[in-house]
C-alpha cells in the first residue's frame, strides 16, 4: 500500500491528504474494484501515521462512494466511482422502473395536461424581459407562490424573500456544502443510515459524520457529543428508517442548534406524502432562525424536472445567492414559472390528492403481501412517504439479497447501502410507482430470494 499512496504524512490536515491520496489511487485505476484494503490499525502502522486518521480517510471515501465498509469483509473498493452495486446503492442512481425501487414517484401520474396549460398560460402572459438574466434566486413571483404554499402547507416560517430556487434538492446540498465551508465549517453530521446521494453532495465540500438514528429519528445527544456544527435531518419522514422525529427530539436539536450556533439542515423530501397520522409540520417553522430548510418537486412530481428550493437565514442566504449566481446564473424560468402556476391555480393540491390516494392503496397492498409472504419480518416507517423498511433476518447480507433480488428483476435498496457505521440487515422497498398486482408479484418474487440467501 505504501508504494501506491505518496502524500505529505506530517503537518495538519494528514486525513485530507492520505483520503485524496487513496481516491486518486482508485480513479486512476491502481486500486482496482473488490480490492479489500487493510484494516485502519494495519494500514496506520504501515504508513505511520495515527489510526484515526485512516479511520476518518476510509469514512469520508465511504460517504463519498469509493469505498464500501462491512463487518467481516472489512473496507473493499468499489468499482472506480461506480456503486458496487448500481441498482442497490442509492437512489439517486437511475435504474429503471424496477418494482420495488424506491426514490421515485409515479412517473405516469405526472399531470401532463395541467403542466401543459401552466407552461402555455405562462409563455402566452411572459413579458419578454422576463426571458432576461434574472434574480439567482429565482423570479420573485415564483417565490411569492412558493412561501404560500410552504406556509399553508408544511407550516413553514418564510417569504419570498427567504427562498431561492435550485434545480432539485441535490443542488440545494451541494449550494449549502460550499458555503458552509467558505463559513468555516469542515464537517456535516448527517443521519446514518440516510441517503447516499446527500452524503456525495455534501462531501464535495465537507467531510461528514455519521450520527446513528433510532425510532424517534437522529440522536441529538450523539450529536451533541461531536464538535460538529451543521447536521443534514429529514425529521418527517427519516430516509430511509421511515421514523418521525419526535416532540422531544426536535425540541433538543433546536436546543442544540441555538446552544452552540449550529445550523440544522432539513430536507423535507417526501412531506407531502402522509397517510396514517397527522402532518408534521417542518421544523424551520419552529426554528427558522437555525434552520436551512430544503424541499423539492422530485416525489411529488417528477425528478426529470430539477425543481427544489432552500430556505435559509440570511447570513447563510446571501452567500447562497452569491455563491448560485457564481456558478450557473440561476434556474430555468419558464419552468419554475410553469410550477407556481400550477400551484396556483390549485393543479398540483389536486394532483398530490390523486397521487396521496394512489400510494395510499399502494402501500397497504405491499404491507399485505409481505405479511402473508415474509411473515415474522419486521416493517418499518409505514405512515408516510414513497416507500418501507422491511427487517431481514439477523446476519443477512442485506447487500447480496439485493443483489439478487436485482438480478431478479427487483430494484430494493440495501440498508446497508445507506449506513456509514454496520448496523442490522434490511432492504428499503418503494412502492409508490408500482400496481397493487405488480406488487404482490414483486413480494412472491423477494420472499423466494429471501426463503434462498445467495452468496456474494
Ligand atoms: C433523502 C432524499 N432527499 C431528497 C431527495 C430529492 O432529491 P432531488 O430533489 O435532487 O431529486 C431524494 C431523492 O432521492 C432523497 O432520497
Amino acid at each position: 500500500m505504501e508504494a501506491l499512496l505518496s502524500f505529505e504524512r506530517t503537518g495538519r490536515g494528514v486525513a485530507g491528504r492520505l483520503t485524496a491520496a487513496l481516491r486518486t489511487a482508485i480513479e486512476e485505476g491502481r486500486l482496482t474494484a473488490g480490492t479489500r484494503l487493510p484494516s485502519s490499525r494495519e494500514l496506520a502502522t504501515e504508513l505511520g501515521v495515527s489510526r484515526g486518521v485512516v479511520v476518518e480517510a476510509y469514512e469520508q471515501l465511504i460517504a463519498e462512494g469509493w469505498l464500501t465498509g462491512r463487518r467481516g469483509s472489512g473496507t473493499t473498493v468499489t468499482s472506480a466511482g461506480q456503486p458496487h452495486d448500481a441498482s442497490a446503492r442509492d437512489s439517486f442512481v437511475p435504474a429503471g422502473p424496477l418494482p420495488l425501487r424506491p426514490g421515485i414517484p409515479d412517473l405516469g401520474l405526472f399531470p401532463r395536461v395541467a403542466w401543459r396549460r401552466a407552461y402555455e398560460s405562462v409563455l402566452t402572459t411572459m413579458r419578454d424581459t422576463d426571458l432576461d438574466y434574472g434574480d439567482p434566486a429565482g423570479p420573485a413571483a415564483v417565490r411569492e407562490q412558493l412561501a404560500a404554499y410552504l406556509r399553508r402547507v408544511r407550516a413553514a416560517r418564510l417569504a419570498a424573500a427567504d427562498l431561492l430556487l435550485t434545480s432539485g434538492a441535490a443542488h440545494a446540498f451541494s449550494l449549502v456544502g460550499m458555503v458552509l465551508r467558505a463559513a468555516g465549517h469542515r464537517a456535516v453530521a448527517i443521519e446514518d443510515p440516510g441517503s447516499q446521494g446527500i452524503r456525495e453532495q455534501l462531501a464535495h465540500a465537507l467531510t461528514v459524520r455519521p450520527v446513528p438514528v433510532d425510532e424517534e429519528g437522529l440522536d441529538v445527544a450523539a450529536l451533541a457529543r461531536t464538535d460538529v456544527r451543521a447536521v443534514v435531518v429529514t425529521p418527517a419522514h427519516q430516509f430511509p428508517t421511515g421514523s418521525v422525529l419526535s416532540p422531544t427530539r426536535r425540541a433538543e436539536l433546536i436546543a442544540w442548534a441555538r446552544r452552540t450556533g449550529g445550523v440544522i439542515i432539513e430536507d423535507d423530501y417526501d412531506a407531502e406524502f402522509r397517510y396514517d397520522r397527522d402532518p408534521v409540520g417542518c421544523v424551520q417553522g419552529v426554528a427558522p432562525d437555525v434552520t436551512i430548510y430544503i424541499g423539492s418537486t422530485s416525489k411529488a412530481l417528477a425528478p426529470a424536472l430539477r425543481l427544489g428550493w432552500l430556505s435559509a437565514p440570511v447570513r447563510h442566504l446571501a452567500a447562497i445567492r452569491t455563491k448560485r449566481r457564481s456558478i450557473d446564473l440561476g434556474g430555468p424560468v419558464l419552468e419554475q414559472h410553469a410550477f407556481a402556476n400550477l400551484v396556483g391555480s390549485g393543479a398540483y393540491d389536486r394532483h398530490l390528492r390523486r397521487a396521496r390516494r394512489a400510494y395510499r392503496i399502494r402501500r397497504d397492498a405491499l404491507v399485505a403481501a409481505l405479511e402473508t409472504q415474509l411473515p415474522g419480518l419486521r416493517i418499518h416507517g409505514v405512515a408516510a412517504g414513497l416507500h418501507l423498511v422491511l427487517d431481514l433476518p439477523p446476519g443477512s447480507d442485506d447487500v447480496a439479497v439485493a443483489a439478487a433480488a436485482s438480478r431478479a428483476g427487483l430494484g430494493p435498496l440495501a440498508l446497508s447501502a445507506c449506513r456509514m457505521v454496520d448496523g442490522p440487515p434490511g432492504l428499503v422497498l418503494g412502492y409508490a410507482a408500482s400496481t397493487p398486482d405488480e406488487l404482490a408479484a414483486a413480494t412472491v418474487t423477494l420472499a423466494a430470494v429471501i426463503h434462498h440467501p445467495p452468496s456474494r
